[in-house]
Formats: structure tokens, sequence, C-alpha cells
């Protein structure tokens, strides 16, 4: 079964962290509106939602992505880039123990999911000023013994590695180029956002369909054109925050003993 943990927008949302986009006012009523037409969608695609209930203290922490990683066999809990969203951890990592063995990434490395593509048992991560090296080598250091390869990734133009390029479908890529070295991606297929829309690339892809902000029309064009289903969801509120579709929701699969071990 497809899990996806969400937490409630938190009243200090207009205190959140922004990096590469100006500070806006935001309607919280709005953007908590925006934030349950997601999990709605979630669940409509066909994730079982688990909706962590908003922390008042911590304005960027409805961005669960972040904190941590989860893969088939661990959940990865990290150090955030920055300082004050590092108290988002400890109420995730609560609850993903539920469901995986935890395993903790260490000051002075640090590390956002945000900066982590995983395309099968490749984890492309992201350097940016949020991920640093130190971070990436505790990474992959704890994820070798489970069959994972962690391939770094120079990032300069976005917030995050995802921000820039997430895995849409097989082998395909949507992706601002310009924003990160494709180099480490060789053989994969490309497709471009739209130049008028360069925050476009941070796709949903859950259940075969693909989510993409109504903000981006061109790019939801170019990716529909090419025959993928496309759904569009407004996030405007919650882009005043620096918002991606991917940073929302943390999606894990649980296994029945049955086919974990046929
Ligand atoms: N506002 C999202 C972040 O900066 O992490």
């Amino acid at each position: 079964m497809l899990n996806a943990i969400t937490r409630g927008v938190s009243p200090a949302i207009s205190r959140c962290e922004l990096s590469f986009i100006d500070r806006k006012p935001i309607d919280l009523a709005r953007a908590r509106e925006q934030h349950q037409a997601y999990e709605v969608l979630l669940a409509k695609l066909g994730s079982r939602v688990i909706s962590l209930p908003p922390e008042p203290d911590l304005p960027d922490s409805m961005f669960v992505e972040d904190p941590a990683i989860v893969l088939d066999e661990i959940a990865v809990i990290l150090p955030l880039g920055t300082e004050s969203r590092r108290g988002e951890a400890p109420s995730l990592a609560k609850e993903l123990s539920k469901y995986r063995k935890l395993v903790y990434v260490e000051l002075p490395g640090t590390l956002e999911g945000g900066d982590v593509l995983r395309i099968g048992r490749k984890l492309f991560v992201g350097l940016t000023k949020r991920s640093n090296a130190e971070g990436v080598r505790q990474l992959a250091e704890i994820v070798k013994p489970h069959g994972y390869e962690v391939i770094s990734v120079a990032v300069t133009g976005c917030l995050h590695l995802k921000s820039a390029v997430t895995c849409i479908a097989d082998n395909a890529l949507l992706a601002n180029r310009a924003w990160f070295d494709t180099t480490p991606f060789a053989g994969y297929e490309w497709i471009d956002v739209d130049p008028s829309e360069p925050h476009a690339a941070n796709a949903l892809a859950i259940g075969g369909t693909i989510v993409l902000p109504t903000s981006f029309p061109r790019t939801r064009g170019r990716i529909g054109s090419l025959d993928y289903r496309v759904t569009p969801l407004d996030i405007s509120e919650l882009q005043k925050a620096e918002a991606g579709l991917t940073c929302s929701s943390l999606l894990f699969e649980t296994f029945s003993h049955s086919a974990r071990n046929p």
C-alpha cells in the first residue's frame, strides 16, 4: 500500500524560510484549503493519507519531505540545513518508527529530502545550501548495505535538487537543466520545462498520474502532448512559501508479509 504522510499548515507559515523568492503575504485560510485539496488528491490517486497535526511554532513544518528519506528498508532522519527547521524531525521520526527502522545522519552533515531524487536503487543528491558533502557521505555509508548508490549533483539555481528535476515516469526526467549539473543523469530522457516557467520541474508522479501546479500551464501542455496523464492542482498560496508539490508529502510503500516474502 502507498502511504503519504502530510502535516497541516502551521499558523506561523508567514515566517517561513525563503531562499530564491521574495516574501509576499500568505493567506493562512487559503493555504490550508489548498493543502487539504492536495491531501484529497493524494487519497484519490490511491494513497493512504496520514495527516499529522500542524506545528504552531515551526513555520515550514508542512514540508514533511525534508526531514526524512524513506526507503523500502529503513527511514533516514536528517539534520536539516537550516537551523530554524531542525525541530521538525522528532515528531516525524516518531510516526515513521511505526513503519521503518530509523537511522540518523548527524551534524556537521546536513541533508534535506528535497535534495534527494530516488530513481530505483539510485539516490541522486543535490549539493545545495541545505545539503552538504558530509551529509551526502554519511547517507552513502548508511544506504550502501541496502544496495543503494548515492550520486552527488551540483545545484546552483534553486532551493533543492527536486526544484530543478523530478522523475515523472520510468526513464523520463522533467527538468530545468539550467539549474544543476546534468552530467550524472546521462542516459535519461529529458522533458524540459517551458522557458517561461522555470520553477515547473517539481512534479509529483503518483499512481500513473503526474500532478503539476496550475501555475505552469505551458509545461503541463508539453507533458500532456507526450501522452502522460497530467492533473493540475492550485498551490499558488503555498508557492509563496517556496513550496513545490513533492515537498508536502512523504510517500512510501508498506508491504504485507506475503508480498515481501513470497
Ligand atoms: N520554505 C521552504 C524552505 O525554505 O525550506
